[in-house]
């Protein structure tokens, strides 16, 4: 028989319901931290931040440091896998992230045909260090976008309203579509799979836009690319545990249940949990799912938030967290008093 966990959040991830809930929250590690901002400073662009091991994991220490959340998240991005296939990436300040789109087969193939996977290694020295360095009742997180969020990038070449450039192209070249999606499952399980080998826990997928797909282009450009990758994963690595945040997933989440994708579903802040997980199938774990903007607002607005969450979901395996992630004009007391409040302390 295997072994029973003992870190909160895995014993979630295995089924088990755990009180007071363990807390994590997205982009945990970024601009609303002072000392994230002298870190960002210090190391120039926002890659070299992701690629330097040493300010990668002190990035990613911050916040355990400061909140002693029970998962910390590897610092990186989810546009590295694009940037290590060949693709021309780059941050630009208060504007985001551009990148020279891919948009006709000959950009396709000038991309790696397998993901380098030694362009990646500071990302794998980052997980090294940061097993070594975690408190001992911390999980460690590693993470990816789903492929259809990052082919929305890679497409465009930036953020876009509802992702239109990726969803024209998927409506006018099926084909070319299917076969950069079938490049980032391959990619993303097995960059995924040395994040686990290099110590990662549990991996999360982060289909941030999720609510652009229309019914008719849900399952083949989401549901089906992440399965395939939860599958290829713990096929390879059958330790591993998953959490799959689909932003917008709401009617679809349920048949990520019922098809076993996933150790756990996060729900973003627009779903009742009260409404949603008595009729979610099987033993899945949920996460979530406080709208961000209350935890900015604080007081009164965030403790009824809280509250809700933690009455819906009582007696079931669920960890606390945003229902996406923390912005960075949050109050870092704010982010004390929700842990109190989860926790029943006081802040
Ligand atoms: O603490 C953590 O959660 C780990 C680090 C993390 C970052 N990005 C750091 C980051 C994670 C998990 C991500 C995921 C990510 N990146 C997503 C999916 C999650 C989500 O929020 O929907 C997406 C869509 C991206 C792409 C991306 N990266 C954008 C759109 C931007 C610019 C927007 C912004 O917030 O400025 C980034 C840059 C980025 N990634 C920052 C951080 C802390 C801010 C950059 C900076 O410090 O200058």
């Amino acid at each position: 028989m295997s072994e029973r966990p003992t870190k909160a959040i895995l014993r979630v991830l295995d089924g088990e319901p755990v009180w007071p809930l363990p807390i994590w929250i997205m982009r945990q590690a970024g601009r609303y931290l002072p000392e994230y901002r002298a870190t960002r400073t210090q190391a120039g662009s926002f890659l070299d931040l992701c690629y330097t091991p040493r300010l990668a994991e002190e990035v990613t220490l911050q916040p355990i440091r400061r909140f002693g959340f029970d998962a910390a998240i590897m610092f990186s991005d989810i546009l590295v896998i694009p940037h290590a296939l060949g693709q021309e990436v780059r941050f630009v300040e208060n504007e985001g992230p551009k990148l020279d789109p891919i948009t006709s087969s000959a950009d396709l193939k000038r991309l790696a045909d397998e993901l380098p996977l030694d362009r990646l290694d500071p990302v794998f020295e980052t997980l090294d260090c940061l097993s070594a360095s975690l408190p001992r009742e911390t999980t460690l997180l590693g993470f990816c976008g789903a492929p259809w969020t990052v082919a929305s990038y890679m497409i465009a070449g930036k953020g876009t309203p509802d992702q239109a450039p990726a969803r024209l192209t998927a409506y006018r070249d099926p084909a070319f579509m299917q076969v950069l999606i079938d490049k980032l499952v391959a990619a993303s399980t097995a960059y995924l799979i040395r994040q686990i080998d290099a110590g990662a826990e549990a991996v999360q997928l982060f289909e941030s836009f999720g609510a652009a797909l229309p019914p008719a282009l849900f399952d083949k450009l989401s549901l089906d690319p992440i399965r395939r990758i939860v599958e290829g994963l713990k096929q390879a690595r059958p330790q591993a545990k998953v959490i799959v945040f689909v932003r917008g997933g709401g009617s679809h989440l349920h048949r990520f249940a019922s098809a076993g994708v996933g150790d756990a579903l996060a729900l973003d802040w627009t779903l009742d949990p009260a409404q949603i997980l008595p009729d979610l199938p099987g033993r899945v774990a949920t996460q979530g799912n406080l709208d961000p903007l209350a935890l900015i607002a604080g007081g009164e607005a965030m403790e009824k938030g809280v509250d809700h969450i933690l009455s819906a979901v009582r007696g079931r395996p669920h960890i606390f967290n945003l229902g996406h992630g923390i912005l960075p004009e949050t109050p870092t007391e704010h982010v004390a008093q929700l842990i109190a409040r989860v926790r029943g302390t006081r802040a």
